[in-house]
């Protein structure tokens, strides 16, 4: 399984912190944000990453990064998203890296307690479809959240004004193959994006979502609340622990 880090968007709900750098580029504790998402790969097992970034600080991601080897990858490969396209048309991006095998997504401003390593076994073993992991949240009205029945996930409503659940959709998801021709088939939302929730929405459909609760905590890092919990959180314990 290869990894896809989404860092694009333009962070506007963190201006003026991101007028000159890119969101994922501020600090989280000891460390820019964009660590965290890649040690959850690399603790997954995956040493092939596509980091698809965005807005004016683009290149900094390279002088920074370099070419991974200091996480221990293999390679990091780099794309670029124009814009504001949503989370959807950024993964887009990733079809030629992807080249037939399935991706582990990360959202770039997305920081976990633990690690992903079982989940990520068992979508290997599962083989098609997609899986999303959930967590349990008090502010359920700011993420996708998922409806369950029967042990399985029946519904995604990105960002409900009336949550039926509490069940957040964390940033991480896996995918196989297909997901680049449901992507094919999205129409902007409202907010003129393509949404990931759509494209979970259609795995729903056809019946090959799975799910799985995360382990430990689990928080965003895209507005100020949220950046100063993730740098207290990570303080207190550090992130990506196995
Ligand atoms: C995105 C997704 C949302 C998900 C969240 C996780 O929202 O659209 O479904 O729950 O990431 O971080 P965003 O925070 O980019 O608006």
């Amino acid at each position: 399984m290869k990894g896809v880090i989404l860092a694009g968007g333009l962070g506007t709900r963190l201006l003026p912190l991101t007028k000159v750098t890119n969101k994922h580029l501020l600090p989280v504790w000891d460390r820019p944000m964009i660590y965290y998402p890649i040690q959850c790969l690399v603790n997954a097992g995956i040493e092939d990453i596509l980091l698809v970034a965005g807005g004016s600080s683009a290149g900094d991601f390279l002088r920074l990064l370099e070419n991974g080897a200091d996480f221990g990858l293999r390679r990091i490969h780099y794309s670029y998203q124009r814009g504001e396209g949503g989370i959807a048309a950024a993964l887009r991006l990733a079809e030629d890296f992807a080249s037939g095998e399935p991706i582990c997504v990360v959202l770039g401003d997305n920081i976990i307690e633990r690690n992903i390593a079982d989940a990520a076994a068992r979508f290997r073993e599962q083989g098609k479809g997609a899986k999303v992991l959930l967590k349990e949240v008090e502010d359920p009205q700011r993420f996708g959240v998922a409806t369950i029945q029967d042990g399985r996930v029946t519904g995604i409503e990105e960002k409900p004004k009336h949550p039926m659940t509490n069940f957040a959709v964390t940033g991480i998801y896996m995918y196989d193959p297909e997901v680049f021709e449901i992507i094919r088939t999205l129409r902007p939302s409202d907010r003129g994006e393509l949404e990931i929730t759509d494209v979970n929405n259609a795995y729903i459909e056809r019946g090959s979502l799975t799910y799985e609760m995360l382990d430990g905590w689990w928080t965003d890092a895209g507005t100020f609340e949220s950046l100063l919990r993730a740098g207290n959180l990570v303080a207190d314990g550090g992130a990506n622990n196995i």
